[in-house]
């Protein structure tokens, strides 16, 4: 820490409460060392995660505008920090709130949040979602094996009215079951990776059913990487479609020490709306499954999703239940 820096008065909430600590502007490529150490002792346990990812994730790899970092200083001790980044004209992600176990439920979290809240609504930002929309965030809501975090939330005025999940799935033995593809394929449907001919076609149906996902396909044909696109074609017509993804660069990577190795994604799986309810969803989501195991994957990750029933029926169990929703910055 640098003490030349101004430092604030923390905001402790009874005298015999805690501490006075200080409150100062988090600095990439100088506090990136401390936080990694706050994590470790705050989060590490359960969600080990290398100083490089966490340091990203904060925007402290290097310095960027759109992020705003707080810690929480004791005799020269980070005992708190908090990062947000801001992902739109009145919208910003909380990235992380933690607080060191020994100077938990003393006020410095709410110090911290009060200071944030002030910092982003003086740059006119007015909500904070629970990570969602950050460009590298740690989770998209708040876990629930985080109770304290959620008790937090819910004091402070967070609106937490949607749950989701991730999904995880040991697929070395994965079979694609029989009864399911012959239903698709009596439908008419075939399962492929993506040809360039088909390409124009789907992007034309992403922008249609799910206009969100569009970027995501445009830039896997934009980079070549055809063959990480899964598409459901009846006849030429586009049915349905998902992305395929490998650690270090798939969702969950971040947490590849607790998920282990030879770890594989897909997502943003989406069939039209005139196709649906006759199994084709899931033949896709088993034709993949089976595609990952094919290409070696182990561990087969399924972030963000409220579908966890139905992809319980290919043997995929929940990892990680979230909450999700946002917490106004200006009352
Ligand atoms: C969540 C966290 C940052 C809160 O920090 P803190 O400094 O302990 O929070 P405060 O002392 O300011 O708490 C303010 C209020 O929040 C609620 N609260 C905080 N921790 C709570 C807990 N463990 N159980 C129930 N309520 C809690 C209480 O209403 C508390 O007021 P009170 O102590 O007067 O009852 C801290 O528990 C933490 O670091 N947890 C581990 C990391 C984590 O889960 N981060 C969130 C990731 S999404």
């Amino acid at each position: 820490m640098n003490a030349d820096r101004p430092t604030f008065p923390g905001q402790s909430p009874s005298p015999d409460s805690a501490p006075s600590f200080a409150i100062r502007s988090l600095v990439a490529n100088a506090d990136g060392e401390s936080v990694y150490r706050l994590w470790q002792e705050a989060l590490g346990p359960r969600w080990p995660l290398s100083p490089e990812r966490l340091a990203t994730s904060l925007g402290l790899a290097e310095p960027e505008s759109e992020f705003v970092g707080l810690g929480a200083f004791l005799d020269y001790r980070p005992i708190g920090a908090i990062a947000a980044e801001i992902i739109g004209e009145d919208q910003a992600a909380l990235i992380l709130i933690a607080v060191v176990p020994d100077h938990q439920r003393r006020g410095v979290g709410t110090g911290l949040l009060d200071r944030l809240k002030r910092t982003l609504g003086a740059k006119g930002i007015r909500t904070l979602t629970f990570g969602a929309g950050a460009s590298q965030p740690l989770w998209h809501g708040v876990p629930i094996s985080l109770p304290s975090a959620l008790a937090f939330f819910e004091r402070h005025g967070g609106i937490l009215d949607e749950t989701s999940y991730d999904l995880v799935g040991t697929i070395t033995d994965f079979r694609a079951p029989e009864s399911l593809m012959e239903r698709a394929h009596q439908y008419g449907i075939t399962f492929e990776t993506l040809r360039p001919e088909f390409a124009p076609a789907l992007l034309a149906f992403e922008r249609e059913h799910f206009p969100f996902w569009q970027p995501f396909f445009v830039e896997a044909i934009a980079n070549g990487a055809l063959r990480d696109v899964l598409i459901a074609r009846r006849q030429a017509e586009i049915a349905g479609g998902l992305l395929l993804s490998e650690a270090p660069y798939c969702p969950g990577a971040q947490w590849a020490q607790r998920l282990g190795p030879r770890l594989g994604a897909f997502g943003i799986l989406g069939v039209a709306p005139a196709h649906r309810e006759r199994g084709v969803g899931l033949a896709l989501a088993a034709y993949a499954t089976e595609h990952r195991q094919r290409r070696g994957v182990q561990t087969c990750f399924l972030h963000w999703t409220d579908l966890r029933d139905w992809y319980s029926r290919l043997g995929f169990r929940v990892w990680e239940e979230y909450r999700l929703g946002q917490l106004p910055v200006v009352n």
